[in-house]
């Protein structure tokens, strides 16, 4: 067992990503509460630049950092294709180690992904010294119950039947070369005590109607609860911690299916 994180983020997921994953709501979102929080900001796991090339293109002091190198060249390049300039850094988020501090960090569908529960701690505390007084982290996190279907992984019986079948065929879309990209994914298995599912994924490469490439790999994910979470962000120093639910002004409530919570330091 390794202390390295375990995601998928690499080779054909991460051209994905780049090639599909460029919008939704988050970005308006995240970047409104830059807006309030003030910059310079830090997009932790930026990933390909979903939200930070439109916080660049609005001309916005963001800087961003990544645990996968192919993540973060995908968004240097295609930043650099649209002449912005970027400060990007590969940096697991628990070892995060950066020369500038931050009136407001962004971490955006990234919390909770490959590492340890105390990894995630650490990460927090990072985060925390990364911030100038009164600064705020802005950080989102999907609920454990919010999908139905894998919900009833967490009773033993229903457990027992992990891993899931691969599904016949996956997610299949054409990249702007012509190149087709299929992602199939599974959950492996699931662990109610740490709260961690394993999830595999394959990556196809489909070129005029052939597989010329397949790439396999795990993504492991630990699911936190809103008063947990408060808690860890309270260990880690935040003053102030408010829960909004999907990405609104309104306070969390139990229908809400992802949690932002905006921790402020003192
Ligand atoms: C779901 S993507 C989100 C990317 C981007 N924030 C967005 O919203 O488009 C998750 C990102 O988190 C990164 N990541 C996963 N675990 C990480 C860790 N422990 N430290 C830093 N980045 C991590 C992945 O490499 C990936 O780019």
């Amino acid at each position: 067992m390794t202390d390295e994180p375990q995601t998928w983020h690499y080779g054909l997921v991460a051209r994905w990503w780049a090639e599909f994953n460029t919008d939704g709501p988050e970005i308006d979102y995240f970047k409104g509460l830059i807006e309030r929080y003030g910059q310079p900001a830090l997009d932790v796991a930026c990933g390909t630049g979903r939200l930070l090339i439109p916080f660049l293109r609005a001309g916005m002091d963001v800087d961003g950092c990544d645990i996968s190198p192919d993540m973060v060249r995908l968004c240097a390049e295609k930043a650099a294709s649209e002449g912005l300039t970027t400060n990007l850094s590969v940096q697991a988020m628990h070892e995060l180690a950066l020369p500038r501090t931050y009136r407001t960090i962004v971490v955006c569908g990234g919390f909770g992904l490959g590492g340890s529960r105390l990894q995630d701690q650490e990460a927090l505390r990072r985060i925390f010294q990364h911030l100038l007084p009164g600064g705020a982290l802005v950080l989102d996190n999907y609920v454990a119950y919010e999908d139905e279907d894998e919900w009833r992984y967490w009773l033993k019986a229903e457990r027992l039947k992990l891993p899931e079948p691969w599904p016949s065929a996956g997610r299949r879309k054409r990249a702007a070369n012509g190149d087709e990209i299929e992602l199939q994914i599974r959950l492996a298995a699931f662990d109610p005590l740490t709260q961690g599912a394993t999830r595999e994924i394959r990556a196809l490469l489909w070129r005029d109607g052939q597989v010329i490439r397949r790439e396999e790999n795990v993504l492991f994910e630990r699911r936190y609860f809103r008063d947990e979470l408060a808690a860890m962000l309270a260990l880690a120093g935040f003053a102030h911690v408010q829960v909004f639910g999907d990405y609104t002004d309104d306070v969390a409530s139990p229908d809400s299916d992802v949690l932002v919570y905006i921790a402020t330091k003192a």
